[in-house]
């Protein structure tokens, strides 16, 4: 078969898979037996025609593929795949340019370059601010905390790209005790032990205590410091007050990340930018494109209102590559990577088609939903809502016939919906993120009455 003919069958199969999902369970239905059993042929000896190879991996792959761009999936937090996205993402494969410098892909380097200035404007952050197009939060993260790094050793006189951290000042770490997992382990691939980290407390909303983190900076050496605040706390949706936390913290000449994984994208609604007040007064935010834009993985952003820190930290050069002098942002300069996929076009994409307005709905009928999943789920029997809705997130506790983890390992293998279990204050608990483009009311409907069926509550 020509590459023509079998492009064409994949998108073919990509579209049944698509217009599948409404009726398939949600979750996977093979095991790993099976799926090891259909998948781990041998490595053949010879070539094998591409269309077979396609064929057969579509085939065994489908009843492993979880529906997590279903309408009706909740886990984690997974958003859907925008059709502008997933078409453009489809044509980053095809052209596979080397987004890490102009020269190995003019046009996605382009549209990188006007993306990042859309998401800086829709995002309410400073204008200058410098954006990096990485793998994920993670990443973003990890990039935009060795500009953080950076900065305020370079702000004592220590350059630390030149010198590393063994013999540098010490350099004070301090984050909400509500902050997530992947804030520790960015400090980790940056040279600082977790152990060094200093905690501020969460009040009983989940978010960072300011009076306390004014008491820990102001107790504490006057080194170099960097305070990480969280928009969008990973179970309750809760978010730090940044502008008030950047007060504080810049007061002690601390430099103020932002974990807005998903919460960050408040910010692009004008009735929910509220939540947000002083977004624009931290020094960088990191956010994903892949999970409320609803951009196919892999896709994080890395925001820094201090470009100059940011370009230091991640720039390099060798005598083989070229720089176009009238492209001032060169890839190289703002990533981790080196070679890298065009990631920014899906983002590119997604924004072009949505537009302002369409980004501020997508995110405030994901909040609406989540409020609908709370009314539908808070007045039955045994059961609790945890959380203050204030964004996409829903915390639900059953203390009826049905003990909680096993609503939970009952709602998965229902396939009705899919939804992820947690540990809030010291039990289980079940987690309900909505940010998936297409979930309407009637899928927060049948998925309310397929977790009160599970859990003997309806
Ligand atoms: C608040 C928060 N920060 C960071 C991350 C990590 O994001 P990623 O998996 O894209 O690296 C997540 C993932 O859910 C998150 O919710």
């Amino acid at each position: 078969m020509d590459a023509g003919e079998l492009l064409r069958r994949t998108a073919e199969r990509a579209i049944e898979h698509l217009e599948g999902l409404d009726e398939r369970p949600v979750h996977a239905t093979a095991t790993l037996a099976e799926l090891r059993g259909a998948l781990a042929v041998p490595l053949p000896d010879g070539p094998v025609d591409a269309a077979e190879v396609l064929e057969a991996l579509a085939t065994a792959a489908e009843p492993g593929v979880v529906g997590t761009t279903s309408p009706r999936y909740f886990g984690f937090v997974i958003g859907g795949s925008h059709p502008a996205a997933l078409a453009a993402d489809w044509l980053v494969s095809t052209w596979d340019q080397n987004a890490g410098l102009y020269v190995g892909g003019p046009a996605v380097g382009v549209m990188e370059e006007v993306a990042a200035r859309w998401l800086v404007d829709l995002l309410g952050l400073p204008g200058a601010s410098s954006v990096g197009f990485v793998t994920g939060c993670q990443m973003a993260h990890f990039t935009a905390l060795a500009a953080a790094r950076h900065k305020v050793l370079a702000d004592v006189g220590w350059n630390v790209e030149e010198r590393g951290l063994i013999g540098a000042p010490p350099v004070r770490l301090v984050v909400g005790a509500a902050r997530h997992v992947t804030v520790d382990r960015a400090f980790r691939y940056l040279g600082f032990g977790n152990g060094a980290i200093e905690v501020v407390p969460a009040d009983d909303g989940a978010r960072l205590d300011v009076p306390a983190l004014e008491r820990i900076l102001a107790d504490g050496p006057d080194s170099p410091t960097i305070v990480c605040a969280q928009v969008g706390e990973i179970n309750t949706g809760a978010l730090d007050p940044v502008g008030a936390i950047s007060e504080v913290a810049h007061r002690h000449g601390a430099w103020v990340h932002v974990d807005g994984a998903f919460g960050l994208w408040a910010a692009a609604s004008p009735r929910l930018r509220r939540l947000v007040p002083g977004l624009d007064r931290a020094d960088s935010w990191a956010t994903d494109a892949h999970k409320w834009l609803n951009v196919p993985y892999d896709s994080g952003l890395a925001f820094c209102a201090h470009p100059d820190a940011h370009r230091a930290a991640m720039s390099t050069m060798a005598p083989y590559l070229e720089r176009n002098e009238d492209y001032p942002r060169e890839q190289l300069d703002w990533n981790p990577e080196f070679s890298r996929r065009a990631r920014g076009v899906p983002v590119y994409a997604a924004l072009r088609s949505l537009g302002r307005e369409g980004v501020a709905d997508l995110i405030e009928r994901c909040c609406a939903r989540a409020q609908r999943f709370a009314a539908g789920l808070r007045d039955a029997p045994g059961v609790t809502v945890q959380n203050d809705v204030v964004l996409n997130q829903v915390l639900v506790t059953f203390d009826g016939s049905v003990p909680t983890d096993e609503v939970v390992r009952r709602v998965q293998a229902d396939g009705t919906c899919w939804l992820s279990g947690t540990t809030w204050r010291g039990g289980p608990a079940l987690r309900i993120s909505v940010c998936n483009w297409q979930t309407s009311d009637n899928d927060v409907d049948r998925s309310v009455a397929a977790i009160l069926r599970v859990a003997g509550a309806a």
